[in-house]
């Protein structure tokens, strides 16, 4: 997969490939970053990216030309890719979103910085708009971080043989299960018997009870989209009854 990143502080961005998942999946060729610094664009001495804002009021925008001279550059590269706009007046990201995109093999995503960048550049540029929530951060550079780590694991081959991303919470709709390891027994706290009786049957049942015990418990809205086959009901009753 290719991932170009628009930012004014692509040092940041780059340090994503340096560690854990992500960086295996970029070790492996599985994964492609390039970060493109829209300062190498500007045409003025100062090397300029941003300027007041029409109308008054507190900080500063980035400016439309640099930006745009720098997406063509991109596209040049990477001319097929969906140029996404980390905003947090995006849509909110999801794992069906994120999977998605993976399944393009790329992705050009923009990091907006001081009070974000000029609208008509949003209107001229921009495919899609992603949020990481609602809350503001200082630029778009974290969220575009996380968004390439949410997808370096969904890259078929990234994560180890003895992980799957299939496992990992939102990949079917529901949360995951609750995960224990050594020692058996800690302060008084043990794990559950039937992890270790080495019933395969029994504890693929419990995972799954647990997981659409725990998305009933945490996340109703997830099992309000989710279609329960007659198992999974009987096991989400199952786990119901013990809480009445
Ligand atoms: C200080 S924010 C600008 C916020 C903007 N004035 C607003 O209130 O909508 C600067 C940049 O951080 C990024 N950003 C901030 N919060 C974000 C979020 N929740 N998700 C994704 N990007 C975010 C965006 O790229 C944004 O342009």
């Amino acid at each position: 997969m290719r991932i170009d990143v628009i930012t004014l502080f692509p040092d940041m961005v780059e340090q994503v490939v340096n560690y854990g998942v992500v960086g295996r999946a970029a070790d492996r060729k599985l994964m492609y970053l390039q970060c493109w610094n829209p300062r190498d664009y500007t045409v003025d001495k100062h090397r300029t990216v941003d300027d007041r804002p029409y109308g008054g009021g507190p900080g500063m925008l980035m400016k439309v030309q640099p930006l745009e001279e720098t997406i063509q550059a991109v596209r040049e590269k990477n001319p097929l890719a969906q140029l996404i706009y980390l905003s947090p007046q995006g849509k909110p990201v999801n794992q069906a979103m994120l999977a998605k995109q993976v399944g393009t093999q790329s992705v050009i995503f923009l990091c907006g910085r001081y009070e974000g960048v000029d609208e008509r550049l949003i209107q001229k540029e921009v495919d899609q708009e992603w949020s990481i929530g609602d809350y503001v951060i200082s630029g778009g550079e974290l969220a575009a971080m996380v968004c390439i780590d949410a997808m370096a694991r969904l890259i078929p081959g990234a994560l180890g043989h003895e992980q799957s991303a299939q496992q990992d919470s939102f990949s079917e709709g529901l949360l995951d299960y609750p995960h224990y390891t050594r020692p058996e027994e800690y302060k008084g706290m043990e794990v559950p018997e039937v992890l270790m009786n080495g019933n395969h049957q029994h504890i693929e049942d419990w995972r799954e009870r647990q997981s659409l015990g725990r998305t009933w418990q945490r996340r109703p809205d997830l099992l309000e989209l989710k279609v329960l086959d007659d198992r999974q009901q009987a096991l989400l009753n199952d786990f119901k009854d013990e809480f009445k």
